[in-house]
């Protein structure tokens, strides 16, 4: 808890550390009610730092010292100073030891940062600073140590002692106890550190890298999830293969180790030799996990990996430079699960999560550039913007590279830094180098928030049989920043005849076409790029594959819209052609609702609808997509003032209208799905995946008739499927369903065949939070009552509060403002709990600006009254502060 008012950090305040840590040795003792953690730091003045020797200001909290010594004599109370977040000696000669004792408590550590106990295993999460909650340290990324870590505890009660590094010796002790030490020959920063004990089961596997080494491979869970274990390892041993093949970049341990902990405040995370995974990212079979959470697994599996080297071997000079690793992996393990699976599907996913919540946050009081100027508590700052639209960065980068160049920047990049904490303008300079180019006004992505527009116009000339595209980039004011530069924008983009044909593309003053797709690079607040040799006026797809993180606007009307659709070969604008039809039409809706109107819908949307379900040479993946209407949430983020009761209406409406017209066809692709699920036994596989999906949307959709019919389909396969992904989807449609009986019969039957697996349970209260019918907020109150929700878990509290105040649109923005207390107590109670998770949960509250005064009123409320509630956490205090600003 913050006792004094909250330090604003700066980027522009950074220095080089002091003093430099080169070697670590930890030893951990390992009990029931304490810990015992010796520390020796072999330390030396930074010679960047220039001569003299400044007082050493070691960081640690919550920290009981027991005796600390500088070069082996222990010093008396006068000869150093405690204060609540640091541990200050003299030293007296450029190189020293400083050796401490620390008594620390992870049995009743609930913030799950630091060393912690998840039911009844140790583990540590250190980024970004809780390294210092383990002992006195220098707990900043530019200090790289080499570590020898040595762990003891009970044998019986924890078989398994683990840390980064190899193993290098081992034990037993009096008294029943054991010890292993372990040893880490890169050095690294000490967010990067890890330690883990308990009783454990492994998955043993090994990987021969491109050098023919050996690496062995261990995935450690507790007993009972140890058939859980074999998609993680798959996904594992793909990515390693894929970081060799596609970066050149081999595996440097001769062990690399997971392990599942079920109290997690995130993801994942990447310590070096030793990821420590949130269950839900490991764990996955048929039988308890969806697709999406097997796609889930691939993807974060393999992010973490790819850490080892943008991460680890090259890691971050400072917590301002964290889109540098997050970023840049995160664009690396797209790119995996693209080519592992439907690459443009793969997109379509990202760029719908990117509009519908980075666009939010990028428009919210929390805005910030992709590297951050300020911060006050840098766990708020792993954000949709340092990780997506970092990822959205580097990939610009890479379009306008091209593969062979992108290439020679990361091989430039890895070998001019290994082993060093550098920042993004060293990223972007590697780039510049290998590829002889300026990427100076480019660097404005980095520094500047907000998402930039991009107003389209076109002109054709049928004398000239030129065509025009004029561009006008703007940006709006976000936080600190009223004004914007213009950015450089890679514009992927071709033309289309009338048949729908591509087109050769010849701008103005070239000799010859070069090809009919290509990236313009918009770099001016106002440019137009003129084509020629066009004998009739053109249609233009833009910004194909979304080559930027931008709202482009085009005029189009829904008859165009629906030729793109059909024709462009950009699969990516196909999609998003489907989307842009949906919000015409779904907007037109929302105008009836509010002026009080009968709706009625565009029938146009019907029969571009119809024409996906007859085709069926189309990708089932594609044609699923392009079936699902934008979201609710996306319709919120795309309104000036949203109207919470219209969107719902107008979506609801549609979909009805649209199951409805569309009955036969849909009946027909769900029969045939359906068929072929139950005839081939699960494979999380991308083929398999796109019939589920076509298969689980139709469903959806046909369940709006309320025909005896498709509820008796629903109910076959919800009992006779061999996989989560069918009988969750059937769970989820009755329960939005108006038939009582059979909903209340199939949640009590998945509880009581799933209560001891919290995973399938967490997906129970996440389609019980999700459901829009009337009562959500009784229905979320009582199921905290339920015996399997704690608040103890990040994981059942994403599941059911996260997943209602985040999905459950029409529930939460209650008029009456019944969501928001309800959100805010939660906070409230959490923040001393756990800072992490309380400041997450308080997203929704943020985005008060969206909604009408009356709304708005409610949510600030509530603000303040979190504001006012006590002893905030720096997590808490910053996010409100800037909420109410
Ligand atoms: N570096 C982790 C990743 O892969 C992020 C992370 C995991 C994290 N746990 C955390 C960040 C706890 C802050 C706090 O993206
Ligand atoms: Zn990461």
């Amino acid at each position: 808890m913050r006792t004094e008012q909250p330090k604003v950090i700066y980027l522009k305040d950074y220095q080089a550390p002091e003093y430099l840590i080169d070697e670590t040795n930890l030893t951990f003792e390992l009990y029931e009610d304490h810990t015992l953690v010796h520390a020796q730091l072999v330390m030396r003045r930074n010679p960047e730092r220039g001569e003299g020797l400044p007082p050493l200001v070691l960081d640690g909290q919550q920290l009981e010292l027991q005796w600390v010594a500088l070069d082996d004599r222990v010093l008396d109370e006068g000869e150093y100073q405690l204060d609540e977040n640091h541990l200050t000696l003299q030293p007296t000669a450029k190189n020293f030891t400083v050796d401490s004792t620390v008594r620390i408590h992870p049995e009743t550590n609930t913030a799950l940062e630091g060393l912690y106990k998840s039911g009844k295993m140790f583990c540590t999460q250190c980024e970004a600073e809780g390294f210092r909650k383990i002992t006195y340290y220098l707990d900043r990324p530019d200090v790289m140590s080499s570590f020898t870590t040595t762990l003891s505890a009970e044998q019986h009660k924890y078989p398994v002692l683990l840390s980064n590094g190899n193993p290098v010796a081992s034990g037993q002790e009096e008294g029943g106890r054991h010890w292993a030490t372990w040893q880490d020959p890169f050095k690294k920063p000490a967010y990067l550190f890890a330690l883990v004990a308990g009783d454990l089961w492994a998955v043993e596997d090994s990987f021969t890298t491109m050098s023919q080494r050996e690496v062995a491979l261990r995935i450690y869970v507790e007993p009972e999830n140890i058939d859980k274990c074999q998609h993680a390892m798959d996904s594992l041993k793909k990515s390693m293969r894929w970081d060799e093949e596609v970066y050149g970049r081999e595996y440097d341990l001769d062990i690399f180790m997971i392990v599942a902990v079920n109290d997690f405040n995130m993801g994942a995370m990447e310590n070096k030799g030793l990821n420590i995974f949130n269950s839900s990212c490991v764990l996955a079979k048929a039988e308890t996990a969806t697709d999406a959470a097997h796609q889930r697994v691939e993807g974060v599996v393999a992010h973490e990996y790819f850490h080892n080297w943008s991460g680890n071997r090259v890691t971050c000079r400072d917590w301002f430079q964290l889109s540098l690793k997050e970023g840049f992996t995160v664009f690396r393990d797209s790119e995996f699960s693209a080519d592992m699976n439907s690459r443009t599907v793969k997109r379509v996913e990202d760029v719908a999560f990117l509009r519908t919540n980075q666009f939010a946050e990028d428009a919210g009081p929390m805005a910030h550039p992709v590297r951050p100027d300020s911060f006050i508590e840098i766990s708020n700052f792993y954000t949709l913007t340092v990780y997506e639209k970092g990822s959205e960065v580097v990939r610009m980068i890479h379009t306008l590279v091209g593969v062979d160049g992108f290439r020679k920047g990361t091989d430039l990049y890895f070998e001019r830094h290994d082993g060093q904490a550098v920042t993004c303008d060293d990223f972007v300079k590697a780039m510049e180098d290998a590829n002889g180019i300026d990427l100076t006004q480019f660097k404005r992505w980095y520094t500047q928030s907000g998402t930039p527009r991009l107003a389209v116009e076109e002109s054709y000339d049928a004398a000239a049989r030129s065509y025009t595209l004029s561009f006008r980039q703007s940006c709006p004011a976000t936080p600190g920043q009223p004004s914007k530069q213009p950015f450089v924008i890679p514009l992927e983009m071709g033309l289309l005849g009338s048949a729908g044909q591509p087109l050769p593309l010849r701008l103005q003053g070239e000799d010859a076409a070069v090809g009919d797709n290509r990236v313009l690079a918009i770099t001016e607040l106002e440019q137009s790029f003129t084509f020629v040799d066009l004998e009739e006026k053109p249609l233009p797809s833009l910004l194909r594959g979304f080559s930027a993180p931008i709202k482009l606007s085009f005029p189009y009307s829904r008859d165009q819209l629906m030729f793109l659709m059909q024709h462009d070969s950009d699969g990516f604008n196909r999609w998003e052609a489907g989307q842009q039809l949906s919000v015409q039409v779904l907007q037109e809706l929302i105008g009836q609702h509010q002026r009080g109107e009968a709706l009625k819908l565009d029938q146009r949307l019907v029969e571009a609808f119809r024409t996906l379900l007859l085709d069926s040479s189309l990708d089932q993946a594609m044609v699923a997509e392009m079936l699902s209407l934008p979201s609710e949430a996306y319709l919120t983020e795309i309104s000036d003032e949203a109207d919470v009761e219209a969107i719902h209406a107008a979506r609801e409406f549609a979909r009805k209208q649209l199951a409805d017209a569309l009955h036969e066809p849909l009946w027909q692709r769900y029969q045939d799905n359906r068929v072929a699920s139950r005839e081939t036994p699960y494979v999380a596989e991308a083929t398999h995946i796109a019939r589920r999906s076509l298969q689980n949307i139709a469903l959806s959709y046909l369940m709006l008739s309320g025909r005896a019919q498709v509820l008796e389909a629903c109910q076959e396969q919800y009992q006779s499927c061999d996989n989560m992904t069918e009988r969750l989807t059937a769970l989820a449609v009755l329960v939005n369903s108006p038939f009582e009986e059979e909903k209340a019969k199939a949640l009590a039957m998945f509880a009581d065949y799933f209560k001891d697996d919290p995973l399938v349970m967490d997906q129970w209260f996440s389609v019980q939070a999700g459901c829009t019918l009337p009562g959500g907020l009784e229905r979320v109150q009582a199921l905290m009552e339920h015996p399997a929700f704690t608040l103890k878990n990040p994981n059942k509290i994403r599941a059911l509060i996260g997943a209602f105040a985040n999905q459950n649109l029409v529930n939460f923005h209650r008029a009456d403002g019944a969501g928001y207390r309800f959100l805010a107590d939660q906070v409230i109670t959490l923040n001393a709990r756990n800072p992490q998770i309380a400041s997450r949960l308080l997203a929704p509250l943020t985005r008060w600006r969206k909604y009408a005064p009356a709304r708005q009123a409610l949510m600030r409320g509530e603000l303040e009254r979190i504001l006012a509630s006590g002893e905030l956490s720096s997590d808490v205090y910053e996010v409100v502060s800037k909420s109410l600003a």
